[in-house]
């Protein structure tokens, strides 16, 4: 893998192959890190980078929760991440911000052990597929249960806590799937490896309370909002596996996957992406590329780098 040419590491940039850590770096021994999953789109006014300040406040909060002082400001990263974008020469991608406990001090007490932070940007396409996306994915209710709340923090975007979403996405492939749906340590639904999960039934949508173990998606924050616009009621409540099957229509959603139609689940089918699916679909991928005025204020603009002359410019005066 060798996607772009540059990455940001604790506050330079260096080129791809030289972005190296040692290999008694304690995050990769115990998981003690806290990332971010973004992207950033071509629209007509450039390359923006989506809902980046939300992002970057996730990231805060986790690192938080688990006791990592990040050693930057939040505008520091975010220009960081303008200017790897620009240096890549990408017009959209995918960026990883990271903070983990790197190299010092081994053993369970982590506070004593420097905090690095390194950002990476790549190309990225549909992560479930593009014909998942445009005809609905298979998913699997996994036999793993999403984590519980008493053993971690679900609220967290923490490196450890993937090996759950690992266990999951791996029985689901191995099975023949695209995809995991975990339920939670009480038996409702959860959300998938990656993603959060929508359940439409007679024209209303319900997706799984936060208590049970979800992450806060941006994608379904900013797909609330878009079927609020719609007129489309959504609830926040605790969803049964039952009710995935009885579903008129089941999306996911989440930063790499987008917004996916699921179109069967378990063997029962759900069939092709229904209407509601598809016009929240089309809202957002319209939003993501900045042609709608309403959703503006979530595009963070890259634009050209600050003091730089504009082409246009450039031998007139
Ligand atoms: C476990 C989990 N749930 C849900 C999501 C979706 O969140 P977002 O829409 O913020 O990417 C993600 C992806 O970040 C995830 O890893």
């Amino acid at each position: 893998m060798n996607e772009a040419d540059f990455i940001w590491m604790n506050g330079e940039i260096v080129r791809w192959e030289d972005a190296r850590i040692h290999v008694l770096t304690h995050a990769l021994h115990y998981g003690s890190g806290v990332f971010e999953g973004i992207r950033a789109y071509e629209t007509e006014r450039g390359t923006a980078v989506f809902r980046h300040q939300d992002h970057l406040a996730r990231l805060q909060r986790s690192a938080e929760l688990y006791y990592v002082d990040l050693p930057f400001t939040l505008e520091k990263m975010r220009e960081a991440t303008h200017e790897l974008i620009r240096r890549n020469n990408l017009r959209s991608c995918y960026i990883r911000p990271i903070a983990f406990r790197g190299y010092g001090e081994m053993g369970l007490f982590p506070l004593n052990t420097p905090v690095e932070v390194v950002i990476a940007v790549w190309p990225w396409g549909a992560y479930l597929g593009e014909e998942g996306q445009r005809h609905g994915i298979r998913a699997k209710v996994a036999s793993w249960r999403r984590m519980s709340s008493d053993s971690f923090i679900p609220e967290a975007k923490a490196c450890g806590q993937y090996l759950n979403s690992i266990l999951a996405k791996v029985e689901s492939a191995k099975a023949g799937y695209d995809e995991a749906i975990l339920l939670d340590h009480h038996g409702h639904v959860s959300e998938g490896s990656g993603e959060n999960v929508f359940v439409v039934r007679d024209g209303k949508i319900a997706t799984p309370h936060p208590t049970s173990s979800i992450l806060d998606g941006i994608t379904a924050r900013s797909v609330k909002q878009i079927a609020a616009d719609l007129g489309i009621e959504v609830v926040e409540r605790h969803v049964s596996r039952g009710e995935l099957y009885q579903a008129d229509e089941v999306f996911l959603t989440g930063t790499a996957a987008e917004v996916v139609p699921v179109r069967e689940i378990d063997d029962h089918p759900l069939g092709e992406p229904g209407e509601l699916t598809q016009a929240i679909q089309k809202r957002f991928f319209e939003a993501i590329q900045g042609k709608r005025e309403e959703y503006l204020e979530w595009l963070d603009f890259v634009g050209v780098e600050e003091g730089a002359v504009p082409q246009e410019q450039v031998g007139t005066a």
